[in-house]
């Protein structure tokens, strides 16, 4: 509240001051007149913030094209065009062939470092693996990708790297799960020329066309979400419904940065999230459900393969239980004229965008905010390169052993080993940030992928150890706080 002059102390015995009470009244009501003007003022800028665009074209649910929403939300965008943006160091020139017409690729993750080859042997993944790139090429990469050109991929493929939600619904007449469960099982060459399924990542698949609200449109995460949900004891759980809008600027992010497998004969896009979040908790389920992705070549052990658990490794961080989401450090606020917009121009925050993601919250330099994550980085890499290594040894030994004749129970036991060190190294290498996301919860997984092939190799010689006596480490409360603790 403004001050008002009957608050201000007035000396009632010297009658001669009492001409002043009408001055300090106007004076105080132009005071007042200001600051109120002033708190207009903002809350009209504020308001602009919200809103800050006039309705050019109308947008509906069958909107794909980014461009069209652009119309409307040139800043935003503007942003988002520039995903296509690479360093020409992140390139790899080619020579386009009419197989794969890209003049150019990330740069390969196989190329740098063949233990993966030797962890995917027998599997699609140790033909072709790259550094992830921008939004603007989800698609192109997943067309090309000797992954799909060497081998029959089903159109479940598609659910992250194309906008879906016109496609979805066009293929089930208005019945947007009927076209999921279509999608998924239609093979995906088939489902490549469907003219709409043309554009990558686009605004219909994380907004609302008229209210622009945050939404959730991917099935295979609102089924996860839910199972996840009811294994703390909340039932039902629907995001677009009861999820906050701070946990809404994670969930969309979480619809594809995810563990997945294509489940059944439906290939239905399953995530691993009915025990919880951490790696433990999938493995189980897997074991349970009894899930393998493919019969190690080498061994002959039946592993699963991991890939891009970049939510769930964020839930077992402190960022996570700061209530800090993907888009406050990967699509931090920037000010544009009067407008405070969300830079829609998704990338890593270290490069050029430490001020806005981190310095925010962190008061600390620019330079020292980098200096963490390098070490974060570092440690990283020199724990999973002792862990990568005693898991490369296992499976030479397992394959010599196979050759000498040892034991099958032996084998047995040894390739169940390498199940659990190999997924586990799998869930790290996979996941995005090189540990940034949650560096104490990934080193101690690096710590069980040393143990568990170090087992392996004992139990090709007959020893079986004893259980570790630390039990598994349970969930932090994995849901983010509602509110960000800025
Ligand atoms: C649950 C969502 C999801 C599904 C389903 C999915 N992807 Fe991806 N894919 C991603 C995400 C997220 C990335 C970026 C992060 C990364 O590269 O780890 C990615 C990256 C890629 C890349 C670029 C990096 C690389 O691996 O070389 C290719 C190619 C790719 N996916 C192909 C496929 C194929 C083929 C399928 C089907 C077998 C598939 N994707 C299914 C989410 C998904
Ligand atoms: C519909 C699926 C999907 C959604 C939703 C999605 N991503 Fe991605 N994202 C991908 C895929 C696929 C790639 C890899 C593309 C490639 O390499 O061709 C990727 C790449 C990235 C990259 C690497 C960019 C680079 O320049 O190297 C970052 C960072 C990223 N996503 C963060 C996010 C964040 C944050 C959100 C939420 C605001 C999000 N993504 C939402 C599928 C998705
Ligand atoms: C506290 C900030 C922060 C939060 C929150 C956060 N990230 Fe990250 N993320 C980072 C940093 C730092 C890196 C490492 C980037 C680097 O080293 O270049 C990274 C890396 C990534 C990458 C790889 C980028 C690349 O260029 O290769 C992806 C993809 C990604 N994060 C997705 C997500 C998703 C999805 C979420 C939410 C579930 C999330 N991040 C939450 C800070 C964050
Ligand atoms: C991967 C998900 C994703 C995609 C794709 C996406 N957005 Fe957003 N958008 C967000 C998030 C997260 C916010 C922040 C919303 C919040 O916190 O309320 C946002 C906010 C906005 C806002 C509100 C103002 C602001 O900047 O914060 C507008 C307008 C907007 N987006 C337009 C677009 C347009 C236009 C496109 C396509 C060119 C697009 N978005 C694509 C995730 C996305
Ligand atoms: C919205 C606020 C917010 C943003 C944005 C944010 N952080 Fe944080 N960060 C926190 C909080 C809160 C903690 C936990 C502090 C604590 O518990 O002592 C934290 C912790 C950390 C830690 C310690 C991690 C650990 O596991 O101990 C590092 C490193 C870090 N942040 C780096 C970054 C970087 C790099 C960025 C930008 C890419 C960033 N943060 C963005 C709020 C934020």
């Amino acid at each position: 509240m403004a001050e008002t002059p009957q608050e201000k102390p007035v000396r009632p015995s010297r009658k001669k001051w009492w001409w002043i009470i009408p001055l300090v009244a106007v004076g105080g009501a132009l005071v007042t007149f200001g600051i109120v003007s002033l708190l207009l003022n903002i809350a009209e800028k504020k308001q602009e913030a919200s809103h800050p665009y006039f309705q050019v074209v109308e947008l509906t649910d069958t909107t794909v094209d980014p461009a069209v929403w652009g119309q409307n939300f040139p800043i935003q965008y503007e942003a988002f065009t520039k995903t296509a943006q690479m360093p020409d160091d992140e390139k790899v020139a080619r020579t386009p062939t009419a197989e794969d017409p890209r003049e150019f690729t990330a740069l390969s993750k196989l190329e740098a470092d063949p233990r993966l080859v030797t962890m995917w042997q027998g599997y699609a993944f140790s033909v072709d693996y790259r550094e992830p790139r921008g939004h603007a090429y989800t698609l192109i990469d997943q067309l090309y990708t000797r992954r799909m050109l060497e081998f029959k991929q089903p159109g479940a493929c598609i659910n992250c790297h194309a906008s879906t939600v016109v496609l979805m619904n066009n293929l089930g007449n208005g019945d947007t799960m009927a076209g999921w469960a279509t999608m998924n099982k239609t093979p995906y060459k088939e489902l490549a020329t469907n003219p709409d399924a043309q554009h990558p990542v686009a605004c219909i698949d994380c907004h609302e066309p008229q209210t622009m609200k945050l939404r959730v449109t991917r099935p295979a995460f609102i089924e996860g979400i839910k199972e996840y949900k009811a294994s703390v004891g909340v039932a039902d759980f629907d995001p677009n419904k009861d999820a906050s809008p701070n946990e809404m600027r994670t969930y969309v992010c979480a619809q594809c940065h995810v563990e997945y497998y294509f489940k059944g004969e439906e290939k239905t896009l399953t995530f691993p999230w009915e025990k919880g979040l951490t790696v433990d908790d999938a493995l189980a389920y897997y074991d349970e459900v009894g899930w393998s992705d493919f019969t190690h070549k080498l061994t002959g052990a039946n592993v699963v393969k991991a890939q891009h658990p970049d939510f769930e490794t964020w839930s077992n961080g402190v960022h996570a239980r700061a209530g800090v989401t993907c888009a406050d450090c990967h699509m931090p606020y920037k000010r544009v004229g009067a407008s405070k917009v969300s830079d829609h121009w998704v990338r890593s925050p270290m490069k050029d965008n430490v001020n806005a993601s981190c310095l925010t919250c962190h008061h600390e330099t620019e330079a020292e905010m980098k200096e963490r994550v390098q070490v974060i980085h570092d440690r990283y890499d020199h724990a999973k390169n002792i862990s990568f290594d005693a898991l490369d040894q296992l499976i030479t030994d397992i394959e010599a052993a196979q050759k000498n004749g040892v034991a099958t129970d032996l084998l047995d036991s040894a390739r169940t080993h390498q199940r659990k060190a190999q997924f586990f190294l799998d869930y790290v290498v996979s996941e995005n940030s090189r540990g940034f996301h949650a560096p104490a919860y990934t080193i101690r997984i690096l710590n069980d992928v040393t143990d568990e092939s170090r087992r392996g190799q004992l139990a090709l010689l007959g020893h079986e150890m004893p259980a570790s006596s630390t039990s598994t480490p349970a969930t932090p409360s994995a849901t983010p706080s509602a509110t960000p603790s800025r």
